[in-house]
């Protein structure tokens, strides 16, 4: 793979990065992205299963599908790229890496810090008193978790079309995408805001820009560098350049 001096630089020097990864990042641990042919998207409706009325309107069928999702999720590992991630995080003195997925496998890889801008599909809280489950809840076919607190309906704690992002965890990513020297984007189709401001925001502040996809997406032009193929091929090497190139430097 070929990498551009100012990426090479950066990657040596850079003492502030930034991460954000989409659905791509998991594809490779055998999880489906939601667009493309083989897209979640493509099999079923998110307006039928990814909002809130649809969840009121019949909770057991949303619960059965978060479910089978969590089924698929609970047998995925990690891959190389999330784990080159977890390298990166313990070299880089301020590193912030953001997802958009839901699937814990970031934490599951030993990352410390993850800022999830659409929740995690592990855990549950009660859509009256907001409590959450001291569990992972694997809905029976037909069933509907409810609070052990108020017996209130119980709902996946992930962000659905429509909802508002979680403010904390958004100003902390913007925050550090505004101070960053380098910003990755990784596995992101760059179609859904807020998310896809972040890498925008980035550029604008003078961060280098890099995307790493298998294909171009919405955000390339606007990207300083960009970089096709598999995640779980290229974040693994730019991570042995990293830790090779500042191996080289005197303490
Ligand atoms: N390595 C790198 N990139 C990949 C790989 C891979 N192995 N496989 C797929 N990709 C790329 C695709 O080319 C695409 O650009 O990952 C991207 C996945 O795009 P989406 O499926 O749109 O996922 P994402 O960008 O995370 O979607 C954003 O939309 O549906 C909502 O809330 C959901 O968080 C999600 C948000």
């Amino acid at each position: 793979m070929t990498i551009s001096a100012r990426l090479e630089a950066l990657l040596r020097a850079a003492e502030s990065i930034c991460v954000l990864t989409g659905a791509g990042v998991s594809a490779e641990s055998g999880i489906a992205t939601f667009r493309g042919p083989e897209g979640l998207w493509a099999r079923f409706k998110p307006e039928e299963l990814a909002n809130v009325d649809a969840f009121m309107r019949n909770p057991a069928l949303i619960w059965e599908w978060y479910t089978y999702r969590k089924t698929v999720i609970h047998q995925a590992q990690p891959n190389p790229a999330h784990h080159a991630l977890v390298g990166m995080e313990r070299l880089v003195r301020d590193f912030t890496l953001v997802t958009q997925n839901v699937d814990n496998l970031h934490a599951r890889a030993g990352a410390q810090k993850v800022l999830e801008l659409h929740g995690n599909i592990e855990r549950s809280y009660c859509v009256e008193c907001r409590t959450f489950a001291s569990e992972i809840i694997l809905a029976k076919q037909g069933e509907v978790p409810t609070c052990r607190a108020c017996g209130g309906l119980l709902r996946p704690d992930v962000v659905w079309f429509g909802e508002i992002l979680p403010q904390l965890v958004l100003q902390e990513a913007f925050r550090a995408s505004e101070r960053c020297e380098l910003f990755f984007t990784v596995g992101a189709s760059g179609l859904v805001y807020t998310a896809a401001g972040l890498p925008l925001r980035a550029r604008e502040c003078g961060a280098y820009v890099v995307e790493i996809n298998t294909e171009p997406t919405e955000l390339s032009h606007r990207c300083s560098e960009r970089l096709y193929g598999k995640a779980g091929d290229i974040v693994p090497e730019l991570f042995a350049h990293m830790s090779e190139s500042r191996k080289e430097q005197p303490s």
